[in-house]
């Protein structure tokens, strides 16, 4: 009976709360598999207390909400092989709601997940059941993050050369356009003492014609 109560009263604060989505509230339609404590039941529904997956990519939560999981998944080193239904008839709100709950309670303290992230992926719903190796592994997530970063390290190199072979091999260059670039400020310096030294001589040179003719 007070189950009951509960399930009602929170269907209530839901309709109330149509906007501003509860996600305590929300979790209600966890709790009976993965506990009230988030601590799930060993051999049966993994925790989602201190959970790698909880409080790894937002995208994970929302694809398991959205299609279920199935199959085995390895959670705190522990292995689980079962099935969890999807969620997709809860809202954008309502799913952005509970897993920020999630993240934020049992210990687990990452940050919310917003509904346009979820809109962003709704066409996952009615997809088969996700499996642990479709997902991105919570593990590897940083490392993952940190490796495009040397890769791109790499790809930005060309931009370094360039300045050094600008400072360095100009004569070599020639009028290679980078290097013009490069010297621009000196080609005006040296442009400029040319056409002076025209300006001068010409008539020096000229007037020593005339006075020799
Ligand atoms: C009918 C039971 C059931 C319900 C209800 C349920 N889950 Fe699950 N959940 C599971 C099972 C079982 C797995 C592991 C599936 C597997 O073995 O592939 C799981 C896995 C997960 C995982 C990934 C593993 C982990 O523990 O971090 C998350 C996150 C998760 N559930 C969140 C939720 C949320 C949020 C809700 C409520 C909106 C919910 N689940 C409702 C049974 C359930």
């Amino acid at each position: 009976m007070k189950k009951l109560t509960l399930i009602l009263a929170s269907a209530v604060i839901g309709l109330g709360q149509a906007d501003a989505a509860d996600g305590k509230a929300l979790y209600a339609t966890c709790s009976a598999c993965h506990q009230a404590n988030g601590a799930g039941i060993p051999g049966a529904f993994p925790p989602l207390a201190e959970s790698e997956w909880v409080n790894g990519p937002v995208e994970n939560l929302i694809r398991i909400q959205l299609r279920g999981l199935m199959g085995p998944i390895k959670v705190k080193g522990v292995e689980y092989n079962s099935m969890m239904p999807p969620n997709a008839s809860m809202s954008d709100e309502e799913i952005a709601a509970v897993l920020s709950y999630i993240r934020s309670n049992f210990g687990n303290t990452s940050g919310p997940v917003t509904p346009d992230q979820v809109k962003a992926l709704r066409s996952e719903a009615g997809k088969p059941p996700l499996k642990a190796d479709e997902l991105i592994d919570p593990n590897e997530a940083p490392k993952e993050e940190a490796k495009p970063a040397g890769e791109e390290g790499a790809q930005a190199e060309p931009a370094a050369p360039a300045k050094v072979l600008a400072a360095g091999d100009v004569t070599e260059q020639g009028d290679v356009t980078k290097s013009d670039v490069q010297s621009g400020p000196n080609k005006l310096v040296w442009g400029g003492f040319a056409a002076w030294t025209l300006l001068c001589i010409f008539p020096v040179v000229t007037g020593v014609g005339r006075k020799k003719g």
